[in-house]
């Protein structure tokens, strides 16, 4: 969602600083964007709709600059909606991440002595800090403002009286870069990279004052000064390049090979942890957000499997858990940023019910990473794509180490996560390839894709479903198999592509079963199976990999949506209405 990325320091360029480093949120998602700096005791700003795409920025040269990408929640996608805001006397520039809950009542007091030029709820805290700051310092007032507003929101003030960036959250990620004579803030580490690896973490409720020299950190409640914590970023975190590949997506997809492999290899200490609390809770919750909800799905297959209670939840509906919730219970949590909202709460929740949380995360550092109390990196590197692929086949791999070390079959599972490696590099290349893109031509068209799979295969049916949607805009659905006759079966016409993943376990005579009915109604069936069946009218085949057969099927899944996306015409890195990152509600 938004991005944010602020400079102040020695250089005099801020402006394209600031651009640069938006260029680097752009896969977050957003809609239009905008930066300001400092000229003079006065702000100067541009605001566009649209992606950033090639554009140059004309500001004059400042050593104080911010910048917002936005993506629309109060008022719609104009320029004047557009970030940053600017106070009545154009000395404070307010970005903003998140959601004023309060802006009405707030709104109604402000308006009558300042000037809203926009529909933002932005705009409002903006005016209410410039109100505060009329007998105080600024850094107090945006305080004050700050305990004022309700909601899960991160400021950041461009003060050009002071030359002072001034930053505050709640819920939303900030992290500050520390450089030599100048320094960064930004809602993701990854556009910091390039400039430091150095780093402040902002935690909820801190208030920064940042200077060129120096970070002082606040207490945003009390006001009491606290002592920054600098970390130094010890990890090769490169961020990522394109190179031959036409889009990120397609780049991710290749990536899996060596992430698959590279996890095969992963600490058997870090796995066995993780077992050991599952083996003590009484449950284990699985939460997640869109395509690690399915992961989670997943995870809770295999773990039943092994003869452990456990259940997945979508993290926008865990609410409904909160009184079953007890210190004796164990929660997985999976997110690909580790910054999603509904995951984040959910982190919180737990943590009030002292239960013990397992984060499963790919950023390091992220505010999942830092509030869990077992940690295990998904190692995938940067994901760049809006849609996730490389982040879902990490965790399907760890969760099927996970669920083989509870029966003490660890090295089984490793064998069968690097035979996983293999295959998926096997569909990457010569005839399958081929095939996946010459079927993307033929169905590019139809609008109604359906995916069924049954156990294991169930949640990877509905990730085949939410890749298609994600990324080419076709109505695509997952489904049990063993539910299509209660419904989904009447929607099957002449021609429908049915894909049904038919692995070889105690599942694939059903799964047949349902392809045969499918295919009565008319259906275009798709298999990813082990073996081939007369029933298909295409095959894919992918080898028997017991659990892990469904990492090579959810890779057949990404490519064919990623190559329907590409025969629509559409850029599958950055579909429309859709963000990386969640962090509003
Ligand atoms: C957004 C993205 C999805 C992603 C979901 C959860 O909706 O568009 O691709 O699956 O967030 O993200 P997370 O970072 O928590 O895995």
């Amino acid at each position: 969602m938004c991005g944010i990325f602020g400079y102040i320091g020695k250089k005099n360029h801020a402006a394209e600083i600031v651009l640069d480093g938006l260029k680097k949120l752009e896969y977050r998602g957003y809609d239009s964007w905008g930066i300001a700096v400092k000229k003079g005791t006065t702000i100067k700003r541009e605001r566009h709709v649209g992606k950033i795409g090639a554009a140059k920025t004309k500001l004059p040269v400042s050593n104080l600059g911010l910048g917002h990408t936005r993506w629309a929640t109060h008022g719609g996608v104009t320029i004047g909606n557009a970030h940053p805001h600017v106070d009545c006397a154009n000395t404070l520039c307010l970005v903003h991440n998140g959601i004023v809950e309060n802006f009405r009542p707030l709104k109604e007091k402000l308006v009558k002595k300042h000037k809203f030029l926009s529909e933002t709820d932005t705009e409002v805290a903006l005016h209410l800090i410039e109100s505060k700051a009329q007998k105080q310092p600024v850094a107090r007032a945006l305080r004050v403002a700050f305990n004022q507003v309700t909601g899960m929101n991160a400021f950041i003030v461009l003060n050009a009286k002071k030359d002072e960036l001034l930053a505050v959250k709640n819920g939303s990620p900030l992290v500050i870069g520390v450089g030599k004579g100048e320094n960064f803030i930004a809602s993701d580490l990854w556009a910091l990279l390039d400039h430091t690896n150095r780093v402040i973490f902002l935690e909820d409720g801190q208030l920064a004052q940042i200077s060129a020299g120096q970070v002082k950190l606040f207490d945003a409640a009390s006001g009491k000064a606290l002592k920054p914590q600098v970390k130094r970023l010890d990890w090769q975190a490169q961020q990522s390049r394109l190179g031959r590949f036409h889009h990120f997506m397609e780049k991710e997809i290749y990536d899996q090979p060596k992430i698959l492999d590279d996890l095969s290899r992963l600490s058997p200490g870090t796995i066995a942890s993780v077992t050991r609390l599952i083996k003590k809770a009484d449950k284990t919750f699985l939460l997640g957000c869109g395509t690690a909800s399915y992961a989670a799905l997943f995870g809770e297959y295999l773990l039943n499997f092994s003869g452990y209670d456990a259940q997945a939840i979508v993290g926008s509906e865990f609410q409904k858990f909160a009184r079953l919730l007890t210190p004796k219970q164990a929660f997985l949590m999976l997110s690909q940023s580790g910054e999603t909202i509904d995951v984040v709460d959910a982190v919180n929740l737990a943590k009030k019910k002292k239960m013990r949380v397992v984060g499963i995360t790919n950023v390091l550092g992220s505010t999942l990473y830092r509030k869990s109390d077992l940690k295990i990196l998904l190692g995938a590197g940067q994901e760049v794509a809006v849609a996730s692929t490389k982040a879902f086949t990490a965790k399907l791999a760890i969760l099927t180490q996970l669920a083989y070390q509870l029966n003490g079959n660890l090295d089984e599972a490793k064998k069968l996560i690097a035979q996983a490696a293999r295959a998926t590099q096997g569909l990457l290349s010569g005839k399958v390839r081929a095939d996946i893109k010459k079927l993307a031509t033929k169905i590019k068209d139809e609008d109604d894709i359906f995916a069924v799979g049954r156990l294991t295969s169930f949640p990877i049916a509905l990730e085949t479903a939410l890749k298609i949607k994600e990324v080419s805009y076709a109505h695509a659905e997952g489904y049990a198999g063993g539910e299509l006759k209660h419904g989904p079966i009447a929607l099957i016409d002449q021609g429908t592509p049915c894909i049904v993943i038919a692995p070889k376990d105690q599942s694939l005579t059903d799964s047949l079963s349902a392809a045969h009915e499918l295919k009565a109604r008319g259906g275009l069936i798709i298999g990813i199976s082990p073996q081939n069946d007369p029933v298909f009218d295409v095959h894919f085949k992918v080898p028997d990999l017991k659990e892990a057969s469904a990492i090579p099927a959810a890779v057949i899944a990404q490519l064919l949506a990623y190559d329907i996306a590409v025969a629509r015409g559409l850029n599958p890195d950055k579909p429309r209405n859709l963000a990386k990152s969640v962090t509003v509600r």
